[in-house]
Protein backbone atom coordinates (compact mmCIF):
# COMPACT_ATOMS: atom_id res chain seq x y z
CA UNK A 1 0.00 0.00 0.00
CA UNK A 2 1.66 3.52 -0.76
CA UNK A 3 0.17 6.82 -1.03
CA UNK A 4 2.10 9.93 -3.21
CA UNK A 5 1.44 13.43 -2.56
CA UNK A 6 3.82 15.94 -4.31
CA UNK A 7 2.95 20.40 -3.78
CA UNK A 8 5.70 22.98 -4.11
CA UNK A 9 7.97 23.58 -0.92
CA UNK A 10 7.63 25.49 1.97
CA UNK A 11 9.87 24.06 5.18
CA UNK A 12 13.39 24.22 4.61
CA UNK A 13 14.75 26.18 7.18
CA UNK A 14 14.54 26.46 11.28
CA UNK A 15 11.82 25.04 13.29
CA UNK A 16 10.01 27.65 16.20
CA UNK A 17 9.85 26.37 19.74
CA UNK A 18 5.92 25.55 18.88
CA UNK A 19 7.00 23.04 16.29
CA UNK A 20 9.42 21.23 18.00
CA UNK A 21 7.24 21.00 21.20
CA UNK A 22 4.42 19.90 18.95
CA UNK A 23 6.81 17.79 17.29
CA UNK A 24 8.30 16.17 20.20
CA UNK A 25 4.20 15.50 21.38
CA UNK A 26 3.61 13.82 18.02
CA UNK A 27 6.48 11.59 18.28
CA UNK A 28 6.31 10.61 21.76
CA UNK A 29 2.30 9.79 20.60
CA UNK A 30 3.85 7.62 17.87
CA UNK A 31 6.15 5.46 20.30
CA UNK A 32 3.44 4.87 22.45
CA UNK A 33 1.44 3.44 19.60
CA UNK A 34 3.81 1.47 18.21
CA UNK A 35 7.20 1.23 19.82
CA UNK A 36 9.00 -1.04 17.87
CA UNK A 37 8.51 0.77 14.73
CA UNK A 38 8.87 4.40 15.66
CA UNK A 39 12.64 3.30 17.65
CA UNK A 40 12.86 6.51 19.74
CA UNK A 41 10.58 8.75 22.09
CA UNK A 42 12.11 12.06 20.55
CA UNK A 43 12.92 13.16 17.31
CA UNK A 44 16.70 13.29 16.04
CA UNK A 45 18.30 16.69 16.98
CA UNK A 46 20.26 18.80 14.45
CA UNK A 47 23.51 17.74 15.20
CA UNK A 48 22.56 14.25 14.19
CA UNK A 49 20.69 15.05 11.37
CA UNK A 50 23.57 17.16 9.74
CA UNK A 51 25.74 14.11 10.73
CA UNK A 52 23.37 12.21 8.20
CA UNK A 53 23.48 14.80 5.50
CA UNK A 54 26.96 15.40 5.66
CA UNK A 55 27.27 11.44 3.97
CA UNK A 56 25.40 12.61 1.35
CA UNK A 57 26.81 13.84 -1.93
CA UNK A 58 25.25 17.06 -2.84
CA UNK A 59 27.03 16.66 -6.35
CA UNK A 60 25.45 13.31 -6.77
CA UNK A 61 22.56 13.18 -9.64
CA UNK A 62 19.21 10.90 -9.08
CA UNK A 63 16.79 10.67 -6.57
CA UNK A 64 17.88 10.62 -2.68
CA UNK A 65 15.43 8.19 -0.56
CA UNK A 66 14.86 8.86 2.71
CA UNK A 67 13.36 5.64 5.14
CA UNK A 68 11.53 6.50 8.09
CA UNK A 69 11.48 10.78 8.26
CA UNK A 70 9.19 10.62 11.01
CA UNK A 71 8.52 14.73 11.51
CA UNK A 72 11.41 15.39 9.37
CA UNK A 73 14.63 16.95 11.25
CA UNK A 74 16.93 14.29 8.59
CA UNK A 75 14.98 15.99 5.91
CA UNK A 76 15.07 19.52 6.87
CA UNK A 77 19.31 18.77 7.27
CA UNK A 78 19.36 17.66 3.84
CA UNK A 79 17.61 20.34 2.15
CA UNK A 80 19.55 23.07 3.88
CA UNK A 81 22.50 20.89 2.65
CA UNK A 82 21.03 22.05 -0.66
CA UNK A 83 19.36 18.81 -1.70
CA UNK A 84 16.79 20.08 -4.15
CA UNK A 85 13.32 18.86 -2.58
CA UNK A 86 12.13 17.05 -6.18
CA UNK A 87 14.83 15.12 -5.54
CA UNK A 88 13.66 13.46 -2.20
CA UNK A 89 11.45 10.58 -1.88
CA UNK A 90 10.26 9.82 1.67
CA UNK A 91 9.25 6.83 2.15
CA UNK A 92 7.11 6.56 5.85
CA UNK A 93 4.73 4.01 7.37
CA UNK A 94 2.84 6.42 9.54
CA UNK A 95 0.13 7.63 7.82
CA UNK A 96 -0.38 10.94 10.26
CA UNK A 97 3.33 11.91 10.15
CA UNK A 98 3.00 11.09 6.25
CA UNK A 99 0.59 13.82 6.50
CA UNK A 100 2.44 16.07 8.10
CA UNK A 101 5.54 16.19 6.08
CA UNK A 102 3.40 16.51 3.06
CA UNK A 103 2.31 19.88 4.50
CA UNK A 104 6.30 20.65 5.63
CA UNK A 105 7.80 19.12 2.50
CA UNK A 106 5.20 20.04 -0.37
CA UNK A 107 7.87 19.56 -3.36
CA UNK A 108 9.45 16.18 -1.84
CA UNK A 109 7.38 12.93 -2.53
CA UNK A 110 6.27 11.25 0.13
CA UNK A 111 4.98 7.46 -0.26
CA UNK A 112 3.16 6.04 2.42
CA UNK A 113 4.29 2.18 2.59
CA UNK A 114 7.18 -0.55 4.04
CA UNK A 115 10.75 0.29 3.99
CA UNK A 116 11.35 -3.46 4.29
CA UNK A 117 9.75 -4.18 0.99
CA UNK A 118 11.50 -1.07 -0.53
CA UNK A 119 11.37 -2.47 -4.24
CA UNK A 120 7.58 -3.45 -3.75
CA UNK A 121 6.76 0.09 -2.29
CA UNK A 122 8.70 2.23 -4.66
CA UNK A 123 7.66 0.30 -7.81
CA UNK A 124 6.06 2.83 -9.15
CA UNK A 125 7.94 5.48 -8.18
CA UNK A 126 11.54 5.11 -8.61
CA UNK A 127 11.93 6.37 -12.80
CA UNK A 128 15.93 5.76 -12.59
CA UNK A 129 18.62 4.75 -9.84
CA UNK A 130 19.06 6.37 -6.72
CA UNK A 131 21.98 7.87 -5.53
CA UNK A 132 21.65 7.71 -2.01
CA UNK A 133 19.24 6.16 0.79
CA UNK A 134 19.13 7.85 4.12
CA UNK A 135 17.64 5.59 6.58
CA UNK A 136 16.62 6.56 10.29
CA UNK A 137 14.83 2.97 11.09
CA UNK A 138 15.05 1.70 14.14
CA UNK A 139 17.03 -1.30 12.76
CA UNK A 140 17.69 -3.48 15.49
CA UNK A 141 14.16 -3.59 16.40
CA UNK A 142 14.44 -6.08 13.29
CA UNK A 143 16.18 -9.65 13.37
CA UNK A 144 19.40 -9.88 11.42
CA UNK A 145 18.62 -10.78 7.79
CA UNK A 146 15.34 -8.63 7.73
CA UNK A 147 18.20 -5.53 8.04
CA UNK A 148 20.67 -7.29 5.71
CA UNK A 149 17.75 -7.86 2.84
CA UNK A 150 16.83 -4.41 3.41
CA UNK A 151 20.49 -3.31 2.66
CA UNK A 152 20.60 -5.62 -0.37
CA UNK A 153 17.72 -4.14 -1.83
CA UNK A 154 18.67 -0.63 -1.28
CA UNK A 155 21.83 -1.68 -3.18
CA UNK A 156 19.47 -2.44 -6.02
CA UNK A 157 18.07 0.44 -6.07
CA UNK A 158 20.63 2.83 -6.43
CA UNK A 159 23.75 3.73 -8.59
CA UNK A 160 27.02 0.98 -7.76
CA UNK A 161 28.68 3.68 -5.61
CA UNK A 162 25.61 4.98 -4.16
CA UNK A 163 25.55 4.21 -0.69
CA UNK A 164 23.29 3.55 2.23
CA UNK A 165 23.42 6.17 5.81
CA UNK A 166 22.02 4.88 8.70
CA UNK A 167 22.23 6.03 12.02
CA UNK A 168 22.65 3.95 15.36
CA UNK A 169 23.04 4.35 19.01
CA UNK A 170 24.40 0.98 19.74
CA UNK A 171 28.17 1.12 19.90
CA UNK A 172 28.15 -1.55 16.49
CA UNK A 173 27.28 -1.57 13.13
CA UNK A 174 23.26 -2.53 12.80
CA UNK A 175 23.91 -4.36 9.86
CA UNK A 176 26.05 -7.45 10.55
CA UNK A 177 29.06 -7.33 8.81
CA UNK A 178 30.75 -10.58 8.87
CA UNK A 179 28.18 -12.09 7.16
CA UNK A 180 28.42 -16.37 6.12
CA UNK A 181 30.16 -16.14 2.51
CA UNK A 182 27.34 -18.96 1.38
CA UNK A 183 24.33 -15.85 1.86
CA UNK A 184 26.79 -13.85 -1.47
CA UNK A 185 26.10 -10.55 -0.40
CA UNK A 186 28.82 -8.30 0.94
CA UNK A 187 29.66 -4.68 1.32
CA UNK A 188 32.24 -2.17 2.60
CA UNK A 189 31.21 -0.31 6.18
CA UNK A 190 32.22 2.14 8.16
CA UNK A 191 31.61 5.41 10.92
CA UNK A 192 30.96 8.48 11.57
CA UNK A 193 32.94 10.11 14.71
CA UNK A 194 29.94 10.09 17.73
CA UNK A 195 27.37 12.81 17.63
CA UNK A 196 28.40 13.45 21.53
CA UNK A 197 25.92 16.42 21.28
CA UNK A 198 22.76 14.23 20.24
CA UNK A 199 20.88 12.57 22.93
CA UNK A 200 21.22 9.78 23.65
CA UNK A 201 25.14 9.86 21.47
CA UNK A 202 24.73 8.35 18.03
CA UNK A 203 27.11 7.43 15.06
CA UNK A 204 26.01 6.95 11.56
CA UNK A 205 27.18 3.97 9.72
CA UNK A 206 27.71 4.27 5.31
CA UNK A 207 27.39 1.19 3.92
CA UNK A 208 28.62 1.22 0.11
CA UNK A 209 29.19 -1.83 -2.12
CA UNK A 210 32.71 -3.53 -2.05
CA UNK A 211 34.97 -1.57 -4.39
CA UNK A 212 32.56 1.47 -4.72
CA UNK A 213 34.82 4.45 -3.47
CA UNK A 214 34.46 6.77 -0.79
CA UNK A 215 33.66 9.86 -2.76
CA UNK A 216 32.22 12.02 -0.03
CA UNK A 217 34.50 12.14 3.20
CA UNK A 218 32.42 12.62 6.19
CA UNK A 219 33.64 15.27 9.04
CA UNK A 220 37.38 14.64 10.49
CA UNK A 221 37.51 13.43 14.34
CA UNK A 222 38.13 16.00 16.56
CA UNK A 223 41.63 14.98 17.11
CA UNK A 224 42.80 14.94 14.05
CA UNK A 225 41.20 18.68 13.79
CA UNK A 226 43.15 19.55 16.99
CA UNK A 227 46.54 18.10 15.42
CA UNK A 228 46.05 20.18 12.65
CA UNK A 229 45.39 23.19 15.11
CA UNK A 230 48.33 23.00 16.80
CA UNK A 231 51.03 22.20 13.80
CA UNK A 232 49.28 25.61 12.10
CA UNK A 233 50.06 27.19 15.62
CA UNK A 234 53.57 25.65 15.99
CA UNK A 235 53.82 27.16 12.19
CA UNK A 236 52.98 30.72 13.22
CA UNK A 237 54.96 30.77 15.92
CA UNK A 238 58.13 29.94 14.18
CA UNK A 239 57.70 32.23 11.59
CA UNK A 240 56.88 35.12 13.94
CA UNK A 241 59.97 34.14 16.19
CA UNK A 242 62.24 34.17 13.24
CA UNK A 243 60.85 37.64 11.74
CA UNK A 244 61.62 38.81 14.55
CA UNK A 245 65.19 37.29 14.90
CA UNK A 246 65.91 38.96 11.37
CA UNK A 247 64.10 42.65 12.67
CA UNK A 248 66.79 42.45 15.77
CA UNK A 249 69.45 41.65 13.23
CA UNK A 250 68.93 44.53 11.54
CA UNK A 251 68.48 47.09 14.40
CA UNK A 252 71.31 46.09 15.56
CA UNK A 253 73.12 46.68 12.80
CA UNK A 254 71.60 50.34 11.98
CA UNK A 255 72.60 50.67 15.67
CA UNK A 256 75.99 50.06 14.92
CA UNK A 257 76.51 51.98 12.09
CA UNK A 258 74.87 55.05 14.05
CA UNK A 259 77.57 55.09 16.78
CA UNK A 260 80.23 54.61 13.90
CA UNK A 261 79.00 57.69 12.01
CA UNK A 262 78.60 59.89 15.79
CA UNK A 263 82.35 58.59 16.52
CA UNK A 264 83.83 59.82 12.80
CA UNK A 265 81.48 62.91 13.18
CA UNK A 266 83.35 63.41 16.94
CA UNK A 267 86.54 62.75 15.79
CA UNK A 268 86.44 65.34 13.05
CA UNK A 269 85.20 67.48 14.76
CA UNK A 270 87.60 70.75 15.95
CA UNK A 271 85.68 71.47 19.59
CA UNK A 272 86.12 68.12 20.73
CA UNK A 273 89.80 67.48 19.94
CA UNK A 274 91.21 68.59 23.11
CA UNK A 275 88.62 66.50 25.20
CA UNK A 276 89.98 63.81 22.23
CA UNK A 277 93.69 63.95 22.72
CA UNK A 278 93.37 64.13 26.49
CA UNK A 279 90.93 60.74 26.44
CA UNK A 280 94.10 59.43 24.05
CA UNK A 281 96.53 59.82 26.27
CA UNK A 282 94.91 58.84 29.77
CA UNK A 283 94.39 55.46 27.34
CA UNK A 284 97.75 54.99 26.36
CA UNK A 285 99.60 52.47 27.71
CA UNK A 286 102.56 53.52 30.04
CA UNK A 287 105.84 52.06 29.99
CA UNK A 288 106.46 50.01 32.65
CA UNK A 289 109.36 50.58 35.02
C1 LIG B 1 13.61 6.53 14.95
S1 LIG B 1 12.27 7.21 14.03
C2 LIG B 1 13.20 8.42 13.09
C3 LIG B 1 12.38 9.60 12.67
C4 LIG B 1 13.17 10.77 12.11
N1 LIG B 1 13.90 10.46 10.91
C5 LIG B 1 14.12 11.30 13.13
O1 LIG B 1 15.33 11.13 12.95
O2 LIG B 1 13.67 11.87 14.12
C6 LIG B 1 11.87 5.96 12.90
C7 LIG B 1 10.85 6.32 11.85
O3 LIG B 1 10.76 5.20 10.95
C8 LIG B 1 9.39 4.96 10.64
N2 LIG B 1 9.27 3.54 10.28
C9 LIG B 1 9.39 2.47 11.11
N3 LIG B 1 9.24 1.34 10.42
C10 LIG B 1 9.06 1.68 9.13
C11 LIG B 1 8.86 0.95 7.94
N4 LIG B 1 8.82 -0.37 7.94
N5 LIG B 1 8.71 1.62 6.79
C12 LIG B 1 8.74 2.98 6.78
N6 LIG B 1 8.92 3.73 7.86
C13 LIG B 1 9.07 3.10 9.04
C14 LIG B 1 8.68 5.33 11.93
O4 LIG B 1 7.31 5.59 11.70
C15 LIG B 1 9.47 6.57 12.37
O5 LIG B 1 8.97 7.72 11.78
Amino acid sequence: MHQQMKRPASRDGKASFEERFADEARFFKAWVENPKATGAVSPSGRFLARMMARYVDLHSHGPIIELGPGTGPVTVALLQKGIAPERLILVEFDPDFCQLLARRFPRCRIVQGDAYNLQKTLADVLQEPASAVVSSLPLLTRPDQERIELLRQCFELMQPQGRFVQFTYGMVSPIPRRLHPEKGFAFDAEASPPVLLNLPPARVWIYRQPGSPMVVRGPQPLIMKLKQRTGKVRKDILETADRFEDRIRRSTLQARQTIEVQRLRMTNEPAFRPALNLLRKFGEKKPRG
